[in-house]
């Protein structure tokens, strides 16, 4: 906030936006309207995708004084490490088409060295998750497995993700099967799936071998065998078939009942995502952070990761005050990602940490723990 006053003062202005709404519109432009489609688009006629950020104004925030939060403190431990701010990536599938030179990936796993916010990887990256693990750089990164139907292409992707070195495993839970989504279905976004799309699939040795043909001689093919393999349906007991294949921390990502936050915690999970994935997979829901502190409440001292709607600083420090362990930034980085690379997403994310930093120091909460206990009001009126 001082860097970007103090620029201002000589009369250098901010590059890109520091609000969502800005940001939003300006990345729509530059994304043209088949990829906004793509990634602006929900389910349904998207009421729960947008009650998933309107929600957050139902939640508020007392200030308290008389606190010295001249120094403020956001790192968070997870899974063994100490990360120095509680932000994370949240996988998007496709990012990599954000991005002029379609490498979209790269471009958020350097965004996640350049900030120390971990990438979480999708199993749809345009790149191979080895190159996207290595352009993180220091920064620990995370692997979201859609598990596919073949378990051997299952193991081989986790299996490389830990060879590579990503520090936790997040299993997508809700999109075994994609969701009714008009946009896409109306605008027909399926053709751009052509070319160096899914690279990450596309170099998998066992994925390869299910093949006639090299996906490089016929992409076609390669993608209708990436759509035939794409969604086992899993069960609780899948559970036992994750721990026995690898010790990576397990996260379950799209957890909203606390029930299931309750069976996730039993059956060994590592850590509870919290998501219903920006409305992109049920319309007719509840807005994630409107469940946030149920399923705090129900996974007991196993971490709770939260995303669906996170726009701003506040939304993030709000999601922090009902225990969230760690918060995902969403669409917000992949925005960054079209109006700007990497310098773009980076940008985004520390637009949001600032704000969520100088929101601290005024409202008297110099730790994330103190953030914790002063909590949120609902706001009834
Ligand atoms: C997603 N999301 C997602 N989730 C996942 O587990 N694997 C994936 O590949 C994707 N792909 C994806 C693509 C696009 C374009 C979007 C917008 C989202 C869901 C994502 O991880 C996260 O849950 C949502 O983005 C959170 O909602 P908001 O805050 O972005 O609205």
């Amino acid at each position: 906030q001082n860097e970007i006053y103090n620029a201002g003062l000589r009369g250098i202005l901010p590059t890109w936006p520091v609000d969502f709404a800005t940001l939003e519109k300006r990345a729509h432009e530059a994304l043209g309207p088949g990829l906004t489609n793509y990634v602006a688009g929900g389910c349904g006629d998207e009421h729960t995708q947008n009650s998933n950020a309107s929600a957050f104004h139902h939640w508020g925030m007392v200030p308290r004084m008389m606190v010295d939060c001249s120094v403020r403190d956001l790192s968070i431990e997870l899974f063994g490490h100490t990360y120095p701010t509680p932000l994370f990536m949240a996988p998007i599938g496709l990012n990599g088409e954000a991005t002029q030179d379609r490498h979209g990936d790269m471009a958020a796993a350097r965004a996640s060295a350049l900030t120390g916010v971990p990438f979480c990887a999708s199993t749809l990256a345009n790149d191979p998750l080895e190159d996207v693990k290595a352009a993180c750089g220091d920064t620990p990164a995370w692997f979201q497995l859609y598990t596919p139907k073949n378990k051997e292409l299952a193991t081989s992707l986790i299996r490389r993700a830990e060879a590579a070195g990503y520090k936790a495993l997040v299993v997508t839970l809700d999109t075994w099967v994609t969701g009714w989504r008009p946009r896409d279905l109306n605008a027909s976004n399926f053709p751009q799936l052509r070319g160096k799309v899914l690279q990450n699939y596309f170099t998998d040795p066992v994925f390869r071998s299910l093949l006639a043909k090299a996906p490089e001689e016929d992409s076609a093919a390669a993608i209708f065998t990436w759509a035939a393999t794409f969604g086992q349906v899993l069960t609780w007991d899948d559970m036992a078939w994750f721990k026995s294949v690898t010790k990576l921390p397990i996260v379950l990502k799209g957890i909203c009942h606390p029930d299931d936050a309750r069976r996730a915690v039993d059956c060994g999970a590592d850590a509870v995502y919290c998501s219903n994935h920006g409305g992109r997979q049920a319309n007719g829901g509840i807005a994630t952070i409107d469940l946030l502190e149920d399923v705090v409440k129900a996974s007991g001292d196993t971490p709770v990761l939260f995303d669906s709607g996170i726009r701003s600083g506040s939304d993030a420090v709000k999601a922090l005050a009902m225990g969230a362990r760690a918060v995902g930034v969403g669409r917000p980085y992949t925005y960054g990602l079209a109006l700007g690379g990497a310098d773009g997403a980076a940008w985004v994310l520390r637009s949001i940490l600032a704000e969520a930093d100088l929101l601290m120091a005024v409202n008297g909460y110099p730790t994330l723990a103190d953030v914790r206990a002063a909590g949120v009001r609902r706001i009834t009126s």
